[in-house]
């Protein structure tokens, strides 16, 4: 199984960045984890052209061959980064890879919540038109007191938080294999995503 793991903050200091690395790690013998950084794209700014960004573009091709995408969240103000919107904005604008593509949403905080604000708020974003994520349904993985969870390997040292993440991990390789052949022959309205316009909408077109 290939997967892309996006870190989902521009920050250079980052747990959420240990976390990704972790899994790769810890799960390499299942999975092949890139994680891919956010951290030089440049902001979301509507080209008139729609041409996307050289990293943008190189970030888009590694989501479209991958078989699924785990993403780490911050949290900063109850909300995702400003960072990660935008590299989903710059996606949901041009190539629209995460289209029927299967997600897990991960994500730390340094308070005890786990980034689980952050988290409701990328399931919501994740499912607009352009996006359209398969996300794994009724599975959260909330690592709280993130600074004190990696020991200097960056192995994570909640040991009730590895067993939960095994399972959480568990649970998405079958999530991954059964969604991929879910929508395997059902492309109809992955098409329509993929053609859909706001402009549309306010033509009286349908989301
Ligand atoms: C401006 C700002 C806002 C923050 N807002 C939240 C918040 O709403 N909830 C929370 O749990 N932590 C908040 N934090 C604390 C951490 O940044 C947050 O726990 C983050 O998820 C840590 O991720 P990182 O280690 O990957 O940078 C905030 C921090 C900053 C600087």
């Amino acid at each position: 199984m290939k997967l892309v793991s996006i870190v989902g903050t521009n920050s250079n200091e980052s747990t959420n960045r240990r976390l990704l690395q972790f899994m790769q790690a810890h799960f390499s013998e299942q999975a092949f984890i890139e994680v891919c950084e956010i951290k030089d794209l440049p902001a979301f700014n509507e080209p008139e052209d729609k041409t996307a960004p050289a990293g943008i573009k190189e970030l888009s091709d590694k989501i479209q061959s991958a078989d699924g995408v785990i993403i780490s969240t911050p949290e900063y103000d109850h909300a995702i980064p400003a960072a990660l919107k935008s590299a989903l904005e710059w996606l949901s604008y041009t190539t629209r890879p995460l289209i029927d593509k299967p997600v897990m949403i991960v994500g730390a905080s340094h308070g005890a919540l786990g980034s689980s604000r952050a988290q409701a708020h990328l399931r919501q974003i994740l499912d607009s038109p352009e996006l359209k994520a398969r996300i794994m349904p009724s599975s959260e993985f909330l690592l709280g007191r993130s600074l004190d969870a990696f020991d200097e390997e960056g192995h994570l040292v909640y040991e009730d938080k590895v067993k939960e993440l095994d399972e959480c991990f568990d649970e998405f390789s079958l999530f991954v294999e059964m969604t991929n052949q879910l929508v395997k022959d059902h492309r109809f309205k992955a098409e329509k995503n993929k053609q859909f316009s706001w402009e549309q909408v306010a033509d009286g077109g349908s989301i």
